[in-house]
């Protein structure tokens, strides 16, 4: 059965590197939504990265709000570039249709007060998780799936991204009384000839 997506969602990760961007991509353009990545670290930006992989027009990518040089924790680099990162300046883009990408996981600090969780939670964007499909796995999409119910996040399920696990998708699902909305267990590079297709194999009617 097709997933049911609201027009505006928020992409989050157990970790960084597990595939918040490749998944935002696929949804972007399955969407046909604007791609945002609030607070991006590094100057490889999965803004580049994926108007490459997707040929999505530059209007369809937001701005980051901060561009920070280091491929570091948000909050070091910004330290290290004498940047404030400010709660107060991330303003929601007003497109219909919207792909949020967060920075490394929940408990990614951004400011000696502040964690990713706060800027989620303020955003107040229904949020997608992605995960490992591996071991370890279970116990770092449980602990995000917890930072997100204490503050009230609404939560439209995991996309496990891997090699297939079935039995951790399971424990996921039952453990975290959640929804995997979708198991991506091939490695397909991404490009702009196969993203749409990629969309409808994981979250279309036949997915
Ligand atoms: N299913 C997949 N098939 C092929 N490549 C993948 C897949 N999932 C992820 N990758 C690749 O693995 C790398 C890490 O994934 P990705 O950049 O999406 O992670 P991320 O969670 O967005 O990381 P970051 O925290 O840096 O934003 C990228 O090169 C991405 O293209
Ligand atoms: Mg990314």
């Amino acid at each position: 059965m097709a997933v049911e997506f609201p027009p505006r969602l928020f992409v989050t990760g157990t970790d960084t590197g597990v595939g918040k961007s490749y998944v935002s991509a696929l949804l972007a353009v399955g969407l046909a939504a604007t791609y945002w990545k609030p607070v991006q670290s590094g100057v490889e930006t999965d803004a580049d990265w994926l108007r490459c992989v997707t040929g999505l027009p530059a209007e369809r990518l937001w701005p980051e709000s901060y561009l920070l040089r280091a491929p570091l924790s948000p909050h070091e680099a910004a330290r290290r570039e004498g940047v404030q990162i400010s709660m107060d300046s991330f303003a929601l883009p007003q497109c219909q249709r919207l792909v949020v990408e967060g920075a490394g996981g929940v408990m990614v600090p951004l400011n000696e007060k502040h964690l990713m969780i706060d800027l989620i939670a303020e955003l107040a964007l229904p949020v997608l998780v992605v995960a490992r499909s591996e071991l370890g796995t279970i116990n770092h999409t449980l602990l995000t799936l917890q930072q997100l119910r204490q503050r009230d996040c609404s939560i439209l399920g995991v996309v496990v991204n891997g090699p297939a696990n079935e039995a951790n998708c399971r424990a996921i699902a039952e453990y975290g009384k959640v929804r995997v909305l979708a198991e991506i267990d091939q490695r397909v590079d991404l490009a702009p000839a196969n993203a749409a297709a990629l969309f409808e194999r994981y979250f279309g009617a036949n997915g």
